[in-house]
């Protein structure tokens, strides 16, 4: 198809483009908006025909804090080098984008023509929260609103984030109304019908539930467990270390109803760091996987974060499984999506401020892993073998004087005992995100170095050390 065309030369003239590196804290293999304000990621879709990943984000084109929302728009094939798109949907009398979903309608449910893209989203005005749709004849590159918009009025003060899925032979959504999740369902995307809810009793209602999502899970991962579906849910206040976090649920879904397995007091964290939230999968993945990302930030200071043009990044691209602990826990795995393979280039002996480290820890002995620059800044990570726990220590990494709540140290249990574990570390300018090598665990956490970490000690285990490409 002619769009087709037009992706492949987007695309290709954004490759050609040397990373973007106009401020110290700019990451280059992180998806970041190219100026001012971005929060969660929204809509996300493959599109298989002109193979690239679309992602559409909370955007505030004015300011380099959240203000009046739109979506702004990103592709790539690779999911890690991005090109930065026109703003796909702005405000209108109903009121400003909030977050939402996309899903390519291929039978023509809606009516608006086969494979129409359909971005299912919040409108958010004074008195209230809506649900409307809009629709892409053109591979999701445009949108036209429908002219019946809102296709669901809320009933609630806090009534947001549609994520759409195809269940059966129809549609469903997940809605966050307050501290509930509620589910709807719908044959043509415009008529919703109620089907129940999920939260009361459940998990942590430190603040308010937002972005959810019902997704089911392989049991692939470590162990081989069948499927489950898990419900992940962002939280605002109530993380477990201040600010926001995603939990999740893991269950069954019956086509009307989710019953969660776990405990109803267990608390379960996607991310075991400060700075992962509102993570969504994105829809149409090829060979049934499930691609997810998260917006790499927290409420708590994600709009006085010491960067100048931009304010935030995406988490980088992961696959999300599903394993059993050790305790027979029903637990979400997360790795790094294979595409994150093409990052590591030559090995070197020092860390740079884009790198991949990967390390192998002693399972008899604590390990203390400590990265540093020449000004004395540090972060100090420790695998306390007897506590059985992975903890990051940011309190002296570097600029944290721009909130009382940044200089934090977070803690995982590891959940899987092992001989030697195995920890791979992301960093890029300003980040630096910690997975367990077969995914038991994520950490990720925002850091302002005044200059790049360049020296690396590792006691009680080994480092290998990647320059990015
Ligand atoms: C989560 C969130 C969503 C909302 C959006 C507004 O970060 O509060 O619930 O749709 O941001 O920008």
């Amino acid at each position: 198809m002619w769009y087709v065309l037009i992706f492949l030369a987007v695309i290709l003239s954004g490759c050609a483009k040397a990373p973007q590196t106009d401020e110290p804290f700019r990451p280059v293999y992180h998806h970041s908006p190219e100026a001012k304000w971005m929060n969660d990621p929204n809509g996300m879709f493959y599109d298989e025909q002109a193979q690239v990943w679309h992602l559409y984000y909370q955007y505030n084109p004015n300011d380099v804090v959240w203000g009046p929302m739109h979506w702004g728009h990103s592709v790539s094939r690779d999911l890690i080098h991005w090109e930065h798109l026109p703003v796909a949907l702005y405000p209108d009398s109903l009121g400003t984008i909030f977050s939402g979903s996309a899903v390519i309608d291929r039978e023509n449910t809606a009516g608006f023509g086969e494979n129409a893209v359909v971005a299912v989203y919040t409108q958010s005005e004074y008195i209230g929260q809506n649900q409307s749709i809009a629709y892409s004849l053109d591979g999701g590159m445009s949108f036209t609103k429908y002219e019946g918009n809102p296709v669901l009025l809320g009933d609630i003060a806090d009534f947001r984030d549609p994520k759409v899925t195809r269940d059966g032979d129809h549609w469903l959504m997940t809605l966050a109304c307050q501290q509930e999740i509620r589910f709807y369902r719908s044959p043509n995307l415009k008529e919703w019908t109620y089907l129940s809810s999920f939260g009361e009793g459940y998990g942590n209602h430190g603040g308010v539930w937002e972005c959810p999502e019902l997704v089911k899970l392989k049991g692939e991962r470590l162990t081989d467990e069948g499927d489950k579906w898990v419900l992940l849910v962002s939280i605002n206040p109530g993380g477990p270390f201040g600010g926001s976090a995603t939990q999740y649920f893991v269950g069954n879904w019956d086509g009307t109803e989710f019953t969660c397995i776990d405990e109803p007091d267990e608390q379960k964290w996607l991310d075991y760091g400060k700075d992962n939230y509102s993570t969504f999968t994105f829809h149409n993945c090829p060979d049934g996987r499930i691609v997810s990302l998260g917006w790499m930030s927290n409420w708590q200071y994600a709009q006085q974060v010491p960067t100048m043009a931009f304010r935030s990044q995406n988490t980088i691209a992961r696959e999300l499984g599903l394993y059993v602990d050790e305790a027979g826990e029903y637990r979400v795995a997360v790795v790094p999506s294979p595409e994150n393979g093409v990052l590591k280039s030559k090995q070197v002996k020092q860390p740079t401020d884009a790198c991949i480290i990967e390390l192998e820890l002693s399972g008899e002995e604590n390990s203390v892993t400590t990265l540093m620059n020449a000004k004395g800044e540090k972060v100090v990570m420790t695998l306390d073998v007897q506590a059985r726990t992975f903890s990051m220590d940011r309190t002296a990494s570097g600029d944290c004087s721009f909130s009382p709540d940044f200089a934090a140290v977070t803690t995982t249990p590891l959940f899987v005992q092992r001989d030697q574990y195995k920890v791979r570390l992301y960093i890029d300018h300003c980040s630096i995100e910690a997975f367990d090598a077969d995914g038991a665990w994520a950490m990720t956490n925002l850091v302002f170095p005044s200059v790049p970490y360049n020296r690396l000690d590792v006691v009680g285990g080994k480092a290998t050390i990647f320059d990015i490409k």
